[in-house]
């Protein structure tokens, strides 16, 4: 496509978000900050406004987005049909980084659900993300504002590299607090959510809600060629930097043995902050903690192309708690490929 549109980078200021609210409603694309990455709005029911969304994405047309509310009340405008346990979870994860799937309302259309009957709904615990759509007064289609196949943007000025001329306005509301995109859970028949994408709110938290959890088996593995995915999304490769990214999974000793293998021009590690303190070679840090883990990752897998990187050998970190979002992200980022040392 031609990048030729002037993108404005607009404050979180009443003045700029009616402004944000009037390009919404003039069928335009907007990017704006949520606690998990930054959003790429447009008017969820106004199929014309959605494709552009996708021609900006480069996406394909089959992958379904999320709609963002802004209270409660507005769930009904999406959702036909509102499983029991779903209540339960939206009192207690909502506003949040939660997204859950329902029966679509009929005039939800195709574009904005892939072509599906279902429609994941999502409200954000972001003051500016619930100002904007409150502003817009719309049910708000957004996917995570990078080109597709890239790594989330979680600042206003990664949403900038990726969407300069393609879309009129970007609210800059800084660094994004997860880093990781929202939980994105489904419902069995009876009521049991099934996680088809892991987040901040994990298979634990929302155990304690509704007992039972099931986790997608495709979470972990590439799909089979015939096979169909649960969540579209899961079929595609993912948040990948222009650098060849390699997944690790072993003792630190035996990571630092295997770089030590494989130096060479455009080499980097990406390791945690207190592993990076003894470590020889070129490295990217991504924090300590699985939390600061999944803040940093995509943020690090974009500074990897800023420096040069050619390769980058992430070491895989623990998949318990919050921990499993960044190794379902790094997973996805190497395409499956992970090198046990
Ligand atoms: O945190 C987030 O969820 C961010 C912010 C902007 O809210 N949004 C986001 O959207 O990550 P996106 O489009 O990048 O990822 C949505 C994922 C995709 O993998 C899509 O296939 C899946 O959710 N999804 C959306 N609607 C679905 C549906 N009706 N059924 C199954 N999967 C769905
Ligand atoms: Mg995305």
């Amino acid at each position: 496509m031609e990048d030729d549109m002037q993108t404005k980078l607009l404050a979180e200021t009443p003045e700029d978000l009616s402004y944000a609210a009037e390009l919404i409603a003039g069928g335009q694309v907007v990017g704006f900050p949520t606690e998990t990455v930054y959003g790429l709005g447009a008017d969820a029911c106004n199929p014309e406004a959605v494709r552009r969304i996708f021609t900006a994405k480069e996406r394909p047309a089959d992958n379904p987005l999320i709609v963002h509310i802004s209270d409660m009340d507005m769930l009904s405008q999406a959702a036909a049909s509102i499983p029991e346990p779903a209540f339960r979870l939206a009192e207690r994860f909502w506003p949040g980084p939660l997204t859950m799937i329902f029966k679509k309302q009929p005039w939800i259309p195709a574009e904005t659900s892939g072509g599906l009957d279902t429609v994941g709904v999502r409200l954000p615990d972001h003051e500016t993300a619930r100002a904007f759509i409150r502003a817009c007064g719309k049910l708000i289609a957004a996917p995570s504002a990078n080109r597709s196949g890239k790594p989330s943007p979680t600042t206003a000025e990664h949403v900038l590299e990726d969407m300069k001329g393609r879309i009129p306005a970007i609210i800059d509301g800084g660094v994004c607090r997860c880093g990781v995109e929202s939980t994105v859970i489904s419902f069995e028949t009876d009521g049991t959510p099934r996680i088809l994408r892991p987040g901040f709110v994990t298979k634990e938290m929302l155990a304690v809600v509704t007992g039972n959890v099931l986790l997608d088996e495709a979470l972990f593995r590439a799909l089979k060629p015939d096979e169909q995915a649960a969540s579209p999304g899961m079929k595609y490769k993912h948040y990948a930097p222009k650098a060849e990214v390699l997944t690790i999974d072993g003792s630190f000793e035996n990571f630092c043995a295997y770089l030590e293998k494989h130096q060479g021009d455009g080499v980097f590690a990406m390791i945690s902050n207190s592993e990076s303190k003894c470590f020889p070679y070129p490295h990217l840090a991504f924090g300590d903690t699985p939390e600061e883990h999944c803040q940093l990752l995509f943020s690090r897998l974009r500074d990897a192309d800023a420096v040069g990187a050619k390769t980058v050998y992430v070491r895989m970190p623990k998949p318990d708690g919050v921990g499993l979002a960044a190794c379902n992200r790094l997973l996805r980022a190497s395409a499956f490929r992970i090198i046990r040392v």
